[in-house]
């Protein structure tokens, strides 16, 4: 098998798993409880938020531990508007996450204007439009620091600036920055920020939020993380996350750097052998491991079928919206002409070596000719 799908989940690393396994068995113990066999286990979970801060230049105090991305981006809103009780107007994208999108969509029913903003064809934002729908009434800008399926960097450290200059709070999905390119919160000046464990080599079940203030109202009340977060701390996957965070720090985004090599290299290769390639997202400015890739007059989903049937496994947008036959909402926001050129989402990960890219070229380049024979 060719896992080419790392922007959806990744593989866990052994280190992580090594570093998990004890509180899985014999270090069960509960971090509330005041004997060591809880303390010593209060002490690791801490040891872990260190790890977090660190890859994220923060204080340890401004972590909260939630059960994925998700949990934190609904937290985020939710604290964001419960601040903020007069106001009642969120400017997020078109291109935000289903979990930012349908809890916008969940606020909008209950009486709050969103505005959703637009982009261009390269999925880029237009920070003036931004500017021009800041109202009195504003309590939250949510703009994702990369996109899962073209991959695209926002300007976070930019749109914070004009948050803080009207007095709004400002929140980042950084699920897909993390682990890919540097994420310093201080530099970027945010309020709060979003990561999931298992985009960076962690199993699903944990993530955490960033949060810079004190006032804070929490989505599940009780006692822990500060009474900011209820619920018995997850301690194996919080460990995970932790080792996960240390290895990034240590490895001070080299993978990320060979990814980019790598996945540049499978790009000119595919155009230099398939005609007709067009590969979708702001192109310059794109996290390192993705791409998002369509070939004149072949459906993506017939192509990732086939692909499968070869051992590759790519997706055709994200996999949350995968079992819906929907087009993606990021692709219809860039003004995509799906019918033409359907893109499929290559996204490479840390494992991801050089004979797997020149085995997934090989095999594309005989699938794409192959339906691209059948069509005529
Ligand atoms: C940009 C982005 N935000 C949020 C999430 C949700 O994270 P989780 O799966 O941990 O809930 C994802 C997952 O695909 C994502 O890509």
């Amino acid at each position: 098998m060719i896992y080419l799908d790392n922007n959806a989940t990744t593989k866990v690393d052994e280190e992580v798993l090594n570093a998990m396994l004890p509180y899985l068995k014999e270090e069960y113990g509960n971090p509330s409880s005041t004997y060591s066999f809880g303390k010593d286990i209060k002490e690791k979970v801490n040891e872990a938020r260190n790890n977090v801060a660190r890859l994220l230049n923060c204080n340890p105090d401004n972590i909260i531990f939630t059960s994925c991305g998700s949990e934190s981006n609904a937290t985020a809103i939710m604290n964001a508007i419960k601040l903020n009780p007069n106001k009642k107007h969120i400017i997020t994208t078109k291109v935000e996450h289903a979990s930012i999108i349908e809890t916008m969509g969940y606020l909008e029913r209950e009486g709050y204007e969103i505005t959703f903003l637009e982009v261009d064809d390269k999925g880029r934002l237009d920070l003036e439009e931004l500017k021009k729908e800041i109202t009195p009434d504003t309590c939250l800008i949510s703009v994702m620091m990369a996109n899962n399926e073209i991959g695209n960097i926002y300007p976070i450290k930019e749109i914070a600036k004009i948050a803080k200059e009207n007095n709004i709070i400002m929140h980042t999905d950084a699920v897909q920055a993390a682990g890919k390119i540097k994420i310093d919160v201080e530099d970027l000046n945010v309020d709060m920020l979003s990561i999931s464990g298992h985009k960076i080599n962690v199993p699903k079940g944990i993530g955490i939020l960033y949060v810079r203030d004190k006032k804070f109202i929490p989505l599940i009340f009780g006692h822990q993380e500060k009474n900011r977060r209820g619920g018995t701390e997850n301690v194996p996957y919080i460990i995970g996350l932790g080792k996960s965070c240390e290895m990034i720090i240590n490895d001070n985004y080299k993978k990320s750097e060979e990814e980019k090599v790598l996945r540049d290299y499978m790009e000119s290769e595919i155009k230099k052998n398939i005609e007709d390639v067009f590969i979708y997202g702001d192109l310059d400015n794109r996290t390192p491991n993705t791409s998002s890739i369509a070939f004149k007059n072949v459906k993506a989903d017939e192509l990732m079928l086939v692909l499968e049937s070869f051992g590759v496994l790519v997706s055709t947008g994200s996999a949350c919206n995968s079992e819906l036959a929907v087009p993606s909402h990021v692709l219809t926001a860039c003004h995509a002409n799906l019918e033409e050129y359907s893109p499929i989402r290559v996204s490479l990960g840390k494992y991801t070596t050089k004979e797997e890219i020149d085995q997934f070229i090989k095999t594309l380049i005989n699938v794409v000719k192959m339906l691209r024979s059948k069509v005529k």
